[in-house]
């Protein structure tokens, strides 16, 4: 049976990816790579994130081609501190390797230098052991368009992207873009696949998130009566169903076409204007004005508004919007061509589902309703985790 190393699966994309890949492919196993003290509270957390996808009948069923491998990106210990005979059995049973987990912190250096530089390289590390070991089929690393750098009215193709002398908008962008160089320096000899999606927003198929920064800026943002964006600005944003469903498949195929993919919108990004309207019509308000002008003026509202008591609601809708703001305003989209024609499906357009996204995320207080999880069912036990 084969496995697949997989890192992040408590986390948004992760949850998506991996309940893909559970689906599609019900001989794999997963060796997930879970920051927790045991197999518990690793159960508990990954249950946190799959629990938009499914109930706990089905969430039982699949823990049984699940292997928990307790560590940690930031690990101080060698090998993502990992017990030596985890790392050991891990090495041995796994056949390819997705790297999804990061941080998205993009106000804090330390935190991308620790979790995206120093985890990554951690990663590189396990997966050359499985390469010398018995051969790695695939090194998969789930990136981000932030690595092309300050961009402004631009569509970008995927072998252009990355250009060294061009000024990042944080260090999450420059981190990634090292982790990319990382994987194509250290890796040589296996075939890798590098993911880069654009902003991810909402579910095509329901309006329940469990991501919420991007969407409560996106909400304070229609809200406003003016809003300080050109009218015709690009959104490139994808639907999280379309993107699970684009990193799980590919990482799965034999011969993927290409080494690089845009998990974006590309040519269909609508202008912010176009999903104003529709939202406004949908929900049944005003649309707002947008007014170009005003961007610099906002930025610098955003940043005073940051300077307010840390847990305050002005400072965290202030924090957002600066962090969001270069990315909205930049007027900048990544062809999808490649993945379009890899995986026969394009991304839904934003407008299609941003208003019952809209409604459900302030019905709810941009907090997601988890609930515990239920007792594991007799009959659907299985020997490997009756200790959970
Ligand atoms: N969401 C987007 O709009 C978007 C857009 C472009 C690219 N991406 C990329 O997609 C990937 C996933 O993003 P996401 O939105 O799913 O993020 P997320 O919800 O914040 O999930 C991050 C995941 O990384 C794990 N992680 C963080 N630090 C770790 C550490 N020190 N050790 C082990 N695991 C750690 C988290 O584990 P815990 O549960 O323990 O915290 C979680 O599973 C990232 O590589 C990101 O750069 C996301």
């Amino acid at each position: 049976m084969k496995t697949v190393f997989v890192t992040g699966a408590t986390g948004y994309l992760g949850g998506y990816t991996v309940t893909r890949l559970l689906r599609d492919q019900p001989e794999l196993r997963l060796a997930l790579l879970v920051r927790g003290k045991d197999e518990r509270e690793a159960t508990e957390k990954l249950w946190r994130s799959l629990q938009l996808h499914m109930d706990a009948r089905e969430f039982w069923s699949a823990i049984s081609r699940i292997d928990f491998v307790l560590g940690d990106l930031t690990s101080t210990k060698l090998r993502l501190g990992i017990a030596p005979d985890a790392y050991e059995r891990t090495v041995r049973s796994v056949e390819s390797v997705l790297h999804i987990a990061a941080s998205l912190n993009r106000k804090s250096e330390k935190a991308c230098l620790n979790t995206n530089l120093r985890g990554t390289l951690a990663v590189i590390e396990l997966a050359r052991d499985v390469q010398a070991r018995g051969g790695l089929r695939r090194y998969s690393h789930v990136s981000t368009v932030a690595v092309c750098g300050e961009r402004d009215r631009e569509t970008v193709q995927e072998d252009d992207a990355v250009d060294w002398d061009r000024s990042d908008y944080d260090p999450y962008g420059r981190t990634k873009k090292f982790c990319e160089h990382m994987a194509h320096v250290l890796l040589p000899g296996v075939q890798k696949t590098i993911f880069r999606p654009s902003i991810v927003m909402g579910d095509s198929t329901r309006p329940e998130t469990s991501q919420f920064d991007m969407v409560r800026a996106f909400c304070v943002l229609a809200d406003l009566p003016v809003v300080p964006v050109r009218a015709e600005a690009r959104q490139d944003i994808v639907n999280a169903d379309w993107v699970g469903r684009a990193i799980a498949t590919v990482h799965m195929k034999a011969q993927p076409k290409y080494d690089i993919y845009h998990l974006a919108a590309g040519e269909q990004s609508l202008p912010a204007e176009a999903i104003a309207r529709e939202l406004a019509f949908a929900v049944g308000k005003r649309a707002p004005r947008f007014v170009g002008a005003a961007e610099k003026p906002f930025a610098s509202a955003a940043e005073v508004m940051m300077r307010f008591p840390r847990k305050s609601s002005v400072a965290l809708v202030g924090s957002l919007l600066h962090v969001f703001l270069p990315y909205i305003t930049y007027d900048t989209v990544f062809d999808n061509t490649r993945i379009v024609s890899e995986i026969g499906a394009s991304p839904v357009p934003f407008t299609a589902y941003c208003a019952e996204l809209y409604r459900w995320a302030k019905k709810h207080e941009f907090a997601y309703p988890y609930a515990p999880l239920p007792a594991r069912p007799v009959l659907a036990q299985s020997p490997e985790v009756q200790s959970v």
